[in-house]
């Protein structure tokens, strides 16, 4: 039995009853702390926590480590909900042909983008690419992530679907931080289907589908709903085939253009509706009166020169809301969610307060990993962040692009 204490905690935050599944309107505003406190984690989960003052010393030293917090702020690790890091190869000649003038529409077009990622996936060994994953997977962790939702989608036929799957498979047997899986055969069309997308839907679910099911390699099923991709109706009928054999829905919404994709995800009671560049008060209103989480991927709109969703608006309208990495090699090349959060207060005017919860029980949520992650709270996993000496949380997404991290425990213990 592990048992791991961390004291003098200058200022514990995110705590939170177990009942909360996620937070929304008003209540992103509350950030619950306790300064000065004390953390107690036993065989990997949050066993207890208070205050210093009351702290009635140590009684049974027996496989303890202790780790003294002194100026140090303790928060629960970030929630990754969406995020695309099995690929082989990165695709930077398409992000210089875009600072020459293309657009990511472009690129596509003359099949690039997500197509150039299919050929490389496709012709990459299922060894090599766990490899490269493998990295991204523990870059990530040292970032700070400690739940991570990973999708599929650059394979677009069974064989190569299957092979990202099984990849995916592979880093959650690692057992180093829970990971969800998402089924994204609907990414785009790929070229042996180019004239017939009909038939590239029906492959879907008549044949990719059923078989992942079979493998139980994925929670979730997603569709890239978007003008030259799939539109609302091949949208609902893609979630609608995943539901049937178990999967739990999401979209990538209103990225380039309104296309109702988020219609389509509140109409099949999706767990998240992402990216959001182009939602509009109809969308907000749906959102309202359903279970879906909105999240904003701040990486995607910065690095595609994007409008900025209305992140603010939604937040005041009583909506909850999500803030995750995309991390992928096309549109957001980065899995830094003290970046993501960064970004969240910058250029879409959330409070510190918020985007910590936006990037933790709100992602957890869009994960379906609330019951496990997204706060301090006992029986959770003992999954969190030391950071450096600082001030105050508010210095986290204050000095962007500095490393504020000092220690990632997972699991209860060190993460090396
Ligand atoms: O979430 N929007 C579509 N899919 C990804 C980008 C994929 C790529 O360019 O490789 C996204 O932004
Ligand atoms: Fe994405």
């Amino acid at each position: 039995m592990s048992k791991l204490l961390l004291k003098n905690i200058k200022t514990l935050i995110g705590i939170l009853p177990e009942s909360t599944s996620k937070l929304s309107g008003q209540e992103m505003k509350t950030l619950e702390q306790l300064n000065n406190a004390w953390l107690a984690c036993e065989n990997g989960t949050i066993l207890a926590y208070g205050s210093m003052d009351d702290f009635e010393g140590i009684s049974n030293w027996q496989n303890l480590s202790i780790i003294d917090c002194e100026n140090k702020i303790v928060m629960p690790g970030f929630v990754d909900s969406h995020t695309h890091i099995v690929y082989a190869q990165n695709r930077e000649q398409e992000f210089v042909d875009r600072i020459n003038g293309l657009s990511y529409e472009d690129i596509a077009l003359r099949g690039g983008g997500i197509l150039n990622s299919v050929e490389k996936l496709r012709n990459c060994n299922e060894n090599d690419l766990f490899a490269q994953s493998y990295q991204r997977f523990k870059e990530i962790i040292s970032l700070g992530t400690v739940g991570v939702e990973i999708k599929s989608g650059y394979g677009l036929n069974l064989n190569a679907e299957l092979k990202m799957l099984r990849v995916i498979k592979q880093l959650s047997n690692l057992k180093l931080i829970p990971v969800k899986a998402t089924l994204l055969a609907a990414h785009a069309v790929p070229n042996e289907y180019k004239e017939n997308k009909t038939k590239y839907i029906e492959y879907i679910i008549s044949e990719i589908i059923p078989a992942v099911s079979a493998e139980k390699t994925a929670d979730f099923i997603d569709v890239f709903c978007e003008k030259n991709y799939f539109s609302k109706k091949e949208t609902i009928e893609i979630l609608n085939a995943g539901i049937k054999h178990g999967l739990t829905p999401k979209v990538h919404a209103e990225q380039l253009s309104h296309s109702g994709g988020i219609e389509a995800g509140v109409e099949c009671d999706a767990i998240s509706v992402d990216h959001l560049e182009f939602i509009n008060d109809n969308d907000i209103q749906l959102l309202l009166n359903s279970k879906t989480m909105p999240t904003i991927l701040p990486g995607a709109a910065y690095f595609l020169g994007l409008q900025a969703p209305p992140a603010r608006k939604l937040i005041d309208a009583g909506l909850a809301l999500a803030f995750a990495s995309d991390y992928n090699p096309g549109s957001s090349p980065s899995g830094n969610m003290m970046q993501v959060m960064s970004m969240a207060c910058v250029q879409y005017k959330l409070n510190p307060e918020e985007a910590i919860n936006a990037c933790t029980i709100n992602t957890a949520y869009a994960a379906n990993l609330q019951k496990t992650l997204g706060s301090i709270t006992p029986g959770k996993l003992a999954n969190l962040i030391i950071t450096k000496p600082i001030s105050s949380y508010n210095f986290l997404p204050y000095a962007f692009g500095s490393n504020l991290i000092e220690k990632i425990i997972i699991n209860g213990k060190e993460f090396n």
